[in-house]
């Protein structure tokens, strides 16, 4: 009895110890597989997220392409930029959702802030709709002017610039190439931060939309600073005929901006053999405008500055010499042709005006931009 016991107490402890090693491998494989299933339910999971947020960024990228503000993608090359820009249409087109009217882009180049932009603010208030700021500034310069400025977020991706150099060109090519990408701005002003608008914005603004011609100096100087800066390397693009001068601070059509955009080949020549003393900047977009569109031009500049105190650089103003007889000499005292007309309104900008003619220049504002 106590045997047989015994044996049974034997066997069951024998079944159980096969029987278990089998249900601990049944409970071994169901960890298996429930553990891989949710890693794999896991890795899935992840694939489809990623999946989503890179057709998510696809999207966006698509978008912005399309979209006329490139403003938002400040990591677009030069090189794509101008790719883009040169693609742009030769003509203004108005977007009936956003403009009704052809704008005037108003490009700003200049080397930190824009210390006479109280005027400028005043200059522009009112005019939404007419007119297009961009400001191209040392690439250190990182303030952002308050949200109620016509200049906030106004600043487009900028590189470093020095003066009478290709990389100043190259500035000049950004800032026309982020305004080419808006199809409604017609006109392109480059102008700096010692420039002060003559006119209220009305006149501007009719002055240059109406008229046929640009504003781009160009002429043909015969003295060392203007031929003698030639050189026949630049034979067979450049002649010394074709050779020209002018004021860096142009203003010109969508037509001659789309040019400038897509010029390679004298851009190479220029960027290889117009070197200090030859500078860039007076020579390379009158000689160009010369050579494909001369008829398209007036070849006179609307930025007034004074040369007549001689030296390398053009005389720079301050606050003793803000008067209104000094001003209205600037803003009537030439003669010029304007549309087949003689006229004594030849400029609506000068330059150069220091930071401290600020405080009268506002005190005549009402004078100068009123009616
Ligand atoms: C500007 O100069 C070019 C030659 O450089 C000439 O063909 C063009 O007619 C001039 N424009 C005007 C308005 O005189
Ligand atoms: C401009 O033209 C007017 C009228 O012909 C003349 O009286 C004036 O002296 C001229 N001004 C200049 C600066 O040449
Ligand atoms: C702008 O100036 C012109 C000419 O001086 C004047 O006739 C016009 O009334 C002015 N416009 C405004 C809005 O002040």
């Amino acid at each position: 009895m106590k045997k047989q016991k015994i044996t049974a107490f034997v066997k069951e402890v024998n079944v159980r110890m096969k029987k278990e090693p089998i249900t601990l491998r049944y409970i071994q494989i169901l960890g298996t597989v429930v553990f891989f299933t949710s890693i794999s339910s896991l890795v899935i999971l992840l694939a489809l997220y990623l999946n989503q947020r890179l057709q998510t960024s696809l999207f966006l990228v698509d978008d912005l392409s399309s979209s006329s503000n490139p403003l938002t993608s400040p990591s677009l090359s030069d090189e794509e930029l101008m790719r883009r820009a040169a693609m742009a249409p030769r003509g203004t087109v108005m977007n009936d959702h956003e403009a009704h009217h052809p704008k005037v882009a108003f490009m700003f180049l200049t080397r930190w802030d824009l210390p006479l932009s109280p005027l400028w603010e005043i200059f522009f208030k009112g005019h939404q709709g007419f007119y297009s700021i961009y400001v191209h500034t040392s690439p250190e310069f990182t303030d952002e002017p308050p949200e109620s400025s016509v200049f906030y977020k106004k600043r487009i991706p900028s590189k470093a610039v020095e003066w009478g150099r290709s990389s100043m060109m190259d500035a000049e090519k950004r800032l026309l190439s982020h305004a080419l990408l808006e199809p409604s701005n017609a006109r392109f002003v480059l102008l700096s931060e010692t420039c002060i608008p003559l006119f209220n914005f009305t006149t501007t603004y009719a002055y240059l939309t109406r008229s046929t011609r640009s504003f781009l100096g160009s002429f043909d100087d015969p003295r060392p600073m203007g031929r003698g800066r030639y050189s026949p390397k630049m034979l067979p693009h450049v002649s010394l005929s074709d050779w020209r001068k002018g004021n860096q601070w142009f203003e010109i059509s969508r037509r001659i901006a789309v040019e400038i955009v897509s010029d390679r080949r004298y851009y190479a020549v220029f960027e290889a053999h117009c070197r200090p003393p030859c500078y860039m900047d007076e020579h390379y977009l009158p000689t160009l405008v010369n050579k494909i569109c001369p008829e398209m031009n007036s070849n006179r500049t609307v930025t007034w500055v004074d040369w007549s105190r001689g030296g390398p650089h053009p005389a720079t103003f301050v606050r003793k010499d803000i008067r209104v007889g000094f001003l209205d000499r600037i803003r009537f005292g030439s003669n010029c042709s304007y549309e087949g007309e003689v006229t004594n309104v030849c400029f609506l900008f000068a330059r150069k005006f220091h930071v401290s003619t600020l405080e009268p220049l506002m005190k005549l504002a009402s004078y100068l931009y009123g009616s």
